[in-house]
């Protein structure tokens, strides 16, 4: 498995997350109390900009129809919020990802 450097360990504190490109796709990377996780960044929905989401702890909220997912599996675990009903969710990609030094690396596969 490879890896890249997507960013610096001090750009993306606890609580926080970041889009990043990795092999062509684009990758959201959250810090959850210390960890890093990396999973999909354009929601299975209608490509809403998950980055541009509300994250709470280990839950990404999509800003186009409220889908949410655990940052920390890829899992959707509330459907988009369309009119009167809520379909269920497609799950995004989860990456790995490891810290070196100060350097976060996502797997670019
Ligand atoms: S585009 Fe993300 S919930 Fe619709």
């Amino acid at each position: 498995m490879s890896f890249e450097k997507v960013a610096e360990a001090s750009e993306i504190q606890s609580g926080n997350m970041k889009k990043v490109m990795v092999g062509g796709r684009e990758v959201l990377v959250a810090n959850v109390g210390g960890k890093y996780y990396a999973i999909g960044n354009v929601c299975t929905h209608m490509k809403g900009d998950l980055s541009k989401g509300i994250l709470d702890a280990n839950i990404i909220t999509c800003p186009r129809h409220k889908q949410k997912f655990d940052v920390t599996t890829g899992k959707s675990v509330e459907g988009p919020k369309i009119m009167f009903f809520s379909p269920k969710g497609k799950d995004e990609p989860k990456y790995e990802v490891k810290v070196e030094g100060n350097d976060i690396l996502v797997s670019t596969d």
